[in-house]
C-alpha cells in the first residue's frame, strides 16, 4: 500500500569523492575567470541577485564551463569582501572536501568572503568562526555540547507548550483573517522555546519581554545584509545593503538588551563555563550567538520550509503522517510523546525531515581555504587547487545532486526510509557534514545537529496530533520562506 516508494528508481549512491577512484579521472584546469579588479566581482553580484539569481547563475555557469568546478566571484566583493574570488564545488562528489579539516582551514569563514565585525559579537570571535586548531574551538564547542546534554531532558516538554500554543494562535487567526503568518508566529515560538530549553527562564514578563525576535533579526540582518535580497529596487538595495558595511553602532542598543538579558537568563550556565577553560564573558557571547543566531535563525529558515514542503505534498501524505505519529504515540503507553517514541517509531516522519534538510539546505553557502596544494575531484574530473584559494560550496548543488538522488529536484517524503534509504543518508549535508557523521570538538560540524533534527521532528509530530491535513500560501522573505496557513482540518481519528 506504500504507493508512492521511490526505491524501485534509487541509483546506487557511490561516488569517488576524494577516495582512491578519484585517480583516473583527467586532470583538468578550473575553467572560468575573475574578469576586471572590481567591475567582474561588480558584475557577478549583479548577475547573482538580480539578473540571473543564485540558482540560475551557478546553473548558467556549469552549462558555460562543461564544469561543476570552476572559478567566479562570490557577493558580497567591494567594498564590504577584500577578495571574492573562490573555487565553486558544485556537485556531491567535490562538496565534502570542505568537511576535511586537515586539507582546509576554516578561520573568519562563517559567512563567507567578508566577517562581520566583532563589535557585533561582544569583540569575540565567536566559536563558528574558530578553526579547530585554534585552541578556544574545542573549548567552546564542549561548553555548548555540555548545555545541550544537560538540558536534554527539557526539550520535548518545552517544545509542546510553545508551540502548542503557536497552533492555537493559528487556529483563532483563521477563524478571524482566513489565514495565520506561520512565519511571524514561529519567530516568537523558536525563541520562547529555546530561552525556556536552555535556561529554564521565560522572556515574556522580562525586560526583554517580546522583543526578542525582532531584536534578533535586526541583529542578524547587520551581519548577513550583505548576502541578502530584501527586495527593494536592486540598484538601490545593491548600494545600501551589499556594497557596505552597516555600521554597528545602529544596533549597538539592541545587542545590549540581549546581552543583559543572557547574562541574567543564562547565570547558572555561565558558572559552568570556567570548568572548560572559558571567561564568564567569552561564554555569554558564544552562548547568545550559539542562541540566537545558530539555533533562532536556523528554525526561522528550517520550520518555515518544513511546513511549505509538506504543505505542497498535499493531504495523502498528511494522512500517511497522522496516522504514523498517533499510532506511535499511543504505543509509548501514556500516550505521551516522548523522544524514544519519536527516534524509533516514526520512520516517515525521520524520512520527511532529512528530505526538506536534503532539498532545502537551510544555510546553503559553506566555504573554507585549501591547506596546502591539493586535488579536488568532481564526477567528471580532477582539479588542481593552490594553497589559499578559497574553496565555496553551495549546498544544494551537492545535496540535489542527480548523479547520486534519483529525482534530485522533487520533495520524495519517504526518500530515506528503509535500509537503501538510510544508505543515502551520508548524502545529506546540512550540518556541515554527512548525516551519518557527528559533530566533535574537532571538527567543524554544527554542534546542535541532534537537537535540530530532535525540533524538527517534534514540528511534525504536534501538527499531526491536532491536525489530519492542513494547507497554505508561500511568499518569499530574505530568509527562509514567508508561510501562511490557510486552514487545519482538526485530527478526527
Ligand atoms: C555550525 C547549520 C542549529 C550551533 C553550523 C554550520 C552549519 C549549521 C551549516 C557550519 C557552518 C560553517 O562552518 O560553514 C545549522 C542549522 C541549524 C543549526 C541549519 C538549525 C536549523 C544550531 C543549534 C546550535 C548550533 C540549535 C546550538 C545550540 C552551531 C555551532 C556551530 C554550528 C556552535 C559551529 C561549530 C564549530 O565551529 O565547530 N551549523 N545549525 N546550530 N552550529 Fe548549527
Amino acid at each position: 500500500p506504500n504507493r508512492s516508494r521511490s526505491g524501485a528508481h534509487r541509483r546506487p549512491a557511490s561516488i569517488g569523492a576524494s577516495s582512491s577512484a578519484s585517480v583516473d579521472l583527467p586532470l583538468r584546469k578550473i575553467p572560468g575567470d575573475y574578469g576586471l579588479p572590481f567591475l567582474g566581482p561588480l558584475c557577478d553580484r549583479l548577475a547573482y541577485f538580480y539578473f540571473e539569481g543564485r540558482d540560475q547563475f551557478f546553473r548558467s555557469r556549469i552549462r558555460r564551463y562543461g564544469s561543476t568546478v570552476f572559478r567566479v566571484n562570490v557577493p558580497p566583493g567591494p567594498f564590504v569582501a577584500p577578495d571574492p574570488r573562490v573555487v565553486a564545488l558544485l556537485d556531491a562528489a567535490s562538496f565534502p572536501v570542505l568537511f576535511d579539516t586537515s586539507l582546509i582551514e576554516k578561520r573568519d569563514l562563517f559567512t563567507g568572503t567578508f566577517m562581520p565585525s566583532t563589535e557585533l559579537t561582544g569583540g569575540f570571535r565567536v566559536l563558528p568562526y574558530l578553526d579547530p586548531a585554534e585552541p578556544n574551538h574545542a573549548q567552546l564547542k564542549r561548553l555548548l555540547f555540555f548545555l545541550l546534554g544537560s538540558r536534554r531532558h527539557a526539550v520535548v516538554a518545552e517544545f509542546r507548550r510553545s508551540f502548542g500554543s503557536l497552533f492555537e494562535a493559528m487556529e483563532t487567526e483563521i477563524a478571524r483573517e482566513g489565514k495565520a503568518d506561520f512565519s511571524a508566529a514561529n519567530d516568537r515560538a523558536a525563541f520562547d522555546f529555546l530561552v525556556r530549553c536552555f535556561f529554564g527562564t521565560d522572556p515574556a514578563g522580562s525586560r526583554l519581554d517580546l522583543d526578542g525576535p525582532g531584536l534578533i533579526n535586526k541583529w542578524v540582518l547587520f551581519q548577513l545584509g550583505p548576502l541578502l535580497k530584501l527586495g527593494l529596487p536592486p540598484y538601490l538595495e545593491d548600494f545600501l545593503l551589499h556594497s557596505f558595511r552597516l555600521p554597528p553602532a545602529l544596533v549597538r542598543a539592541d545587542y545590549d538588551r540581549l546581552t543583559d538579558f543572557f547574562r541574567e537568563s543564562a547565570g547558572p550556565f555561565l558558572d559552568e563555563a570556567k570548568r572548560f577553560g572559558v571567561s564568564r564573558e567569552e561564554a555569554l557571547h558564544n552562548v547568545l550567538f550559539a542562541t540566537c543566531f545558530n539555533a533562532f535563525s536556523g528554525m526561522k529558515v528550517l520550520f518555515p520550509s518544513l511546513i511549505k514542503w509538506i504543505g505542497r505534498a498535499g493531504a495523502r501524505l498528511h494522512g500517511r503522517i497522522a496516522e504514523e505519529v498517533r499510532s506511535a504515540v499511543r504505543g509509548t503507553g501514556t500516550g505521551e510523546v516522548t523522544v524514544r517514541a519519536v527516534e524509533a517509531a516514526m520512520p516517515l516522519t525521520r524520512s520527511v525531515v532529512y528530505e526538506a534538510l536534503r532539498v532545502e539546505p537551510p544555510m546553503p553557502l559553506q566555504y573554507g581555504r585549501a591547506k596546502r596544494d591539493m586535488m579536488v575531484a568532481s564526477h567528471d574530473g580532477r582539479f588542481e587547487v593552490r594553497a589559499g584559494e578559497v574553496l565555496f560550496g553551495y549546498q544544494p548543488f551537492a545535496t540535489r545532486d542527480p548523479r547520486v538522488f534519483e529525482r534530485a529536484e522533487e520533495f520524495v517524503a519517504d526518500r530515506f526510509v528503509g535500509a537503501e534509504g538510510e544508505a543515502l543518508l551520508r548524502h545529506v549535508l546540512w550540518s556541515n557534514g554527512p548525516e551519518t557523521e557527528g559533530p566533535t570538538a574537532e571538527n567543524k560540524q554544527c554542534a546542535g545537529k541532534d537537537f535540530v533534527v530532535t525540533v524538527a521532528r517534534l514540528l511534525v509530530v504536534e501538527l499531526f496530533l491536532r491536525y489530519d491535513s492542513f494547507e497554505i500560501e508561500v511568499g518569499a522573505s530574505p530568509l527562509g520562506s514567508l508561510v501562511k496557513l490557510t486552514s487545519l482540518k482538526r485530527a478526527t481519528f
